[in-house]
């Protein structure tokens, strides 16, 4: 069918019976190294992808939202401006828009109301942060139609806010602020605790692959906010606000202080930190051999030390390490416990990696994978309507 923002227009004018004014676009994102150190103030790396949100959208003079999304047919979500209600118990699709609308009402800031037409086609529950390319393209929205001036990196800080204190998931700024400030054929090294960020080019010889495991996903009824309890009582055993200056060898020192899982998961933060900053180096340099090892790292201190994958996920990039060997690198991505691996391989691999994935994971799990063939995008911005 027609292309997405045509798709949106479409949406919108059948719903309100009328034309939109403007559309809107944020993507998704993968993480290609920095795992669950973005809440401790740590290192990440991730990349905007093609797969995106788009609103269309048209101002109103009062405080109401009106929005429909077309992966939800039928439902009509309304709200007021700053009176968004409660934390709801189980939170849907409108409620990543609420939580921003509240959180910008919590700060002080001010808006008109907005008619809303949603139209995504990153996946849901994969783990490529859905959920955080609505709340950036209705942050994006909110502030260009009314002209509130935030920069990207404020839009994304109030979408963190909104997610953590109205839909109730801990998350860090990673997935909100690639959203935000990602750059074509980039990714970004952001230092989650000062939140600069430095865009590092992906070399024009590799692939940029995600395998959707299709193990089912949810991020809060997950173990996620667990791990974040687990970073921050370590954190506090050191009387440090975070595990970012944590050394290792002060932990390995305080080892039998701790529980085993409280010093894996640090283990696995301060290790991550450091392999992220030096992937970074290593992408910019085209050291790919180098790369392949960090990655391969990272994954095993996620199944070993922090405990957030499952035994498909770790099929997945046993099978396609060994046929990227040195020329690629393959992890886990995301959150855990299920959704994705990424794969950043030489472009002459590509179909080697897909065929050993397509030959042997449904076999070995009884699930068909999904693949999608990416590239590092831009952030969230206006499109011409
Ligand atoms: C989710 C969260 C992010 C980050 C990752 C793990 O995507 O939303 O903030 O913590 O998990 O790296």
């Amino acid at each position: 069918m027609s292309n997405p923002a045509q798709r949106a227009n479409k949406l919108f004018v059948q719903t309100f019976g009328t034309l939109a004014d403007t559309l809107y676009f944020a993507p998704g994102r993968v993480n290609l190294i920095g795992e669950h150190t973005d809440y401790n103030d740590g290192f990440v790396l991730p990349a905007a992808i093609n797969f995106h949100t788009i609103i269309a959208i048209k101002r109103r003079e009062d405080s109401q939202f009106r929005a429909v999304s077309d992966a939800f047919p039928g439902e009509m979500k309304e709200w007021t401006f700053g009176e968004e209600g409660n934390r709801p118990e189980s939170p849907e699709w409108a409620d990543y828009l609420k939580g921003f609308s509240s959180a910008m009402a919590i700060s002080g800031l001010a808006t008109k109301g907005m008619d809303l037409a949603i139209v995504s086609n990153v996946p849901l529950g994969a783990g490529l942060s859905s959920s955080a390319a609505l709340e950036i393209a209705f942050g994006t929205a909110i502030n260009d139609a009314n002209q509130i001036q935030l920069s990207p990196l404020a839009i994304a800080q109030l979408a963190q806010r909104g997610e953590n204190h109205y839909v109730g998931c801990a998350c860090g700024i990673m997935d909100q602020m690639i959203s935000a400030l990602g750059q074509q054929d980039h990714a970004l090294l952001i230092d989650c605790l000062d939140l600069d960020s430095e865009a590092v080019s992906i070399p024009e010889n590799l692939s940029l692959i995600i395998i959707n495991s299709n193990v089912k996903r949810g991020l809060v009824e997950s173990e996620y906010n667990l791990r974040r309890e687990q970073c921050e009582q370590v954190a506090a055993h050191f009387q440090l606000d975070s595990l970012r200056h944590l050394e290792l060898a002060d932990l390995e020192a305080a080892k039998d202080q701790l529980s085993d899982a409280n010093y894996r998961r640090a283990k696995h933060v301060i290790t991550e930190n450091r392999r992220t900053q030096n992937a970074a180096w290593a992408l910019e340099s085209g050291n790919i051999s180098q790369l392949s090892t960090l990655m391969a790292e990272s994954h095993i201190s996620m199944r070993d030390d922090f405990e957030i994958t499952v035994p498909e996920i770790d099929f997945l990039v046993e099978i396609v390490s060994s046929v990227i060997g040195e020329k690629g690198g393959v992890r886990m991505t995301g959150g855990g416990f299920g959704g994705c691996v990424v794969a950043l391989v030489d472009h002459e691999l590509t179909d080697a990696v897909v065929e050993i994935v397509e030959q042997q994971y449904l076999d070995k799990t009884g699930i068909e994978a999904t693949i999608y063939l990416c590239s590092a995008s831009d952030g969230a911005k206006r499109l011409d309507n």
